[in-house]
């Protein structure tokens, strides 16, 4: 999303990640049925993707809906599912005019056949993009995500491509989902909760976690604009010292 940024800056973040949480709060607050604020939710998606476009953000993880997120009532996954379905068809062929490259990550196979080829669609139309990365996970855990490649590595194992001795933290980051994009440096959670629900777990290590209590449907230009300020105020350590000297003291 760094082409055409205007506030393009060397302090990052490169790549956000957030847990978009509280449309059920949203609407009881208007006393709506959660599917009004889940409606209200994605309206925010094309938003916040071109402000973070706009702020040099180069990759953008939004988790939609969580493995454990199918204990729903059936009609609320119902409307999630179509929702999604609905938001693939109408959003990919603008992000293919704005450059944004799309990918889902997390479980396919629990999806209808006609939202899995909603999804590949959505993905093969905007393979070319080069002005950043949009990912959604859904049916998506952060300990499927782990297990899977640690399934993969196990694979090649067997297969006499790798011997067990090869796996190691460097090998495991290879198969995880997102290893190809800058690290995640700053995780967003909204509504209030504050804690990960499965979400990117290996990914988040070293990542900078920010809570507002602002719920997702409200979460707008300035509610970004806090969390990356929060965010450039962090000193992140990385298990090191700060570049002030101390180090050297030592
Ligand atoms: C987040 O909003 C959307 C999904 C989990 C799919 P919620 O529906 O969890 O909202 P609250 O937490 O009930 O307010
Ligand atoms: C996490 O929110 C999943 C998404 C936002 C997609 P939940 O609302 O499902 O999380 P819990 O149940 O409060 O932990
Ligand atoms: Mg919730």
């Amino acid at each position: 999303m760094s082409a055409g940024g205007t506030q393009l800056s060397a302090s990052g973040p490169r790549h956000i990640a957030i847990i978009m949480d509280g449309n059920g709060r949203w609407a009881a607050r208007r006393g709506l049925p959660p599917s009004a604020g889940h409606k209200a939710g994605v309206e925010r998606i094309r938003d916040l993707l071109s402000a973070c476009r706009d702020r040099g953000v180069e990759a953008l993880t939004l988790f939609a809906f969580s493995s454990e997120n199918w204990q729903r009532p059936p009609k609320e996954v119902e409307l999630l599912m179509s929702l999604f379905h609905s938001y693939l068809r109408k959003e990919a062929r603008r992000m293919r005019e704005e450059g944004v490259r799309l990918r889902v990550v997390g479980r396919r196979d629990r999806f209808s056949p006609r939202l899995q080829r909603a999804i590949a669609e959505a993905e093969d139309i905007t393979r070319g993009g080069e002005h950043g990365d949009l990912v959604i996970a859904a049916d998506y855990g952060g300990q499927w995500d782990i297990a899977q490649a640690a399934r993969l590595l196990a694979e090649e194992v067997a297969a006499g491509k790798r011997s067990p001795e090869s796996i190691d933290e460097q090998a495991l980051g290879e198969y995880v989902q997102l290893a190809d994009l800058p690290p995640v440096d700053l995780l967003i959670r909204s509504s209030g909760e504050q804690r990960i629900s499965n979400f990117i777990l290996w990914q988040a290590a070293y990542s900078e976690f920010y809570f507002t209590d602002t719920l997702w449907p409200d979460f707008d230009e300035a509610a970004l604009d806090a969390a990356i300020a929060a965010y450039r105020d962090r000193d992140r350590r990385f298990g090191g010292r700060s570049g002030d000297g101390i180090a050297a003291q030592a």
